[in-house]
């Protein structure tokens, strides 16, 4: 599918942390199919580079929003200027979020709080702030960047697994609630992916992370974006995660908890 335009006027794509990573490759993805795109991250160089790139490749507009997602404030801001600017927002992809490798009792409880709001309360209410327009046009996309780690606790990152967790049930219930509104909800679950990620969460020591095999993000991102123009609530890129999430289902969850603690645990 691609962007419908109305007059000059090309469909939006609102893509947070769309300066790197999956949601740079997700950017790359939705430019190529002619959506105009917001980009939004904390650091604008980054943003400015990526939305050069994007321009010069794709022809289409490229709206940078340089703000700190760890702040209560940010989502009303965004929501404000596209707004004010009077930009309607098709597609909103809430990709930004982080982990963080450690036992609870040692790990940095202002980190963890930083992550719960990124993780899930900018995302829950970015989605409040543009669903109502997207359900008046009976039309939208919204693809929330969940995990496998939604799929089962995870020890040694108990707050990271529990945050996408949240993710994937939001999503699925709203998916729900939404249906034959012409607005979807899908939830992306990747595996390990090749991105800043693991460094930034230190988890590139983790034994989850050696024995998965990394993903390509670009993959991730086709993958996703495809997922989210058919509609699909979930959508779980390779084959390895699928078995992870289907085993999951109906492995005990005292089990299911032990093996993750074991994968985790540094090599
Ligand atoms: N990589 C993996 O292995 C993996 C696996 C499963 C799920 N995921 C999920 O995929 C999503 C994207 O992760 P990624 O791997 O692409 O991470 P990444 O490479 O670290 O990129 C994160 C992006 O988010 C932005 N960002 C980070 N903190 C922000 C904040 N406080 N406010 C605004 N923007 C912020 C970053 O830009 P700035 O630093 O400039 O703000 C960057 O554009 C996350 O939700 C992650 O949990 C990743």
């Amino acid at each position: 599918m691609r962007a419908k335009r109305t007059g000059a006027q090309a469909q939006t794509a609102l893509i947070t942390g769309g300066s790197g990573g999956i949601g740079f490759q997700i950017a790359r993805v939705l430019g190529r199919k002619g959506f105009d795109l917001v980009l939004v991250s904390r650091k604008r160089d980054s943003l400015e580079a990526a939305a050069g790139q994007l321009e010069g490749k794709y022809g289409v507009k490229v709206h940078v929003f340089a703000a700190d997602l760890r702040r209560t404030e940010t989502p009303q801001a965004i929501f404000d200027f596209l707004h004010h600017e009077n930009i309607p927002i098709e597609v909103l992809v809430n990709n930004a979020g982080f982990g963080l490798l450690g036992a609870f009792a040692d790990t940095k409880l202002q980190r963890e709080m930083e992550m719960i709001q990124v993780n899930i309360v900018a995302l829950t209410h970015l989605t409040k702030l543009f669903l109502p327009g997207m359900i008046k046009r009976k039309s939208g996309r919204i693809l929330n960047v969940a995990s496998t780690a939604a799929f089962q606790p995870g020890p040694l990152m108990a707050v990271y697994y529990a945050t996408k967790a949240y993710v994937l049930s939001f999503s699925q219930a709203l998916a729900e609630e939404l249906r034959n509104s012409g607005v979807t909800v899908t939830a992306l679950c990747p595996g390990p992916t090749a991105t800043e990620f693991a460094s930034s969460a230190n988890v590139g020591k983790s034994g989850l992370f050696a024995a998965f095999g990394i993903a390509d993000a670009d993959d991730v991102a086709r993958f996703g974006v495809a997922a989210m123009m058919q509609g699909k609530r979930v959508a779980i890129p390779g084959i390895k995660n699928k078995i992870i999430a289907q085993a999951s289902r109906i492995t005990p969850r005292a089990i299911s908890t032990r093996i993750t603690r074991i994968a985790q645990e540094s090599r």
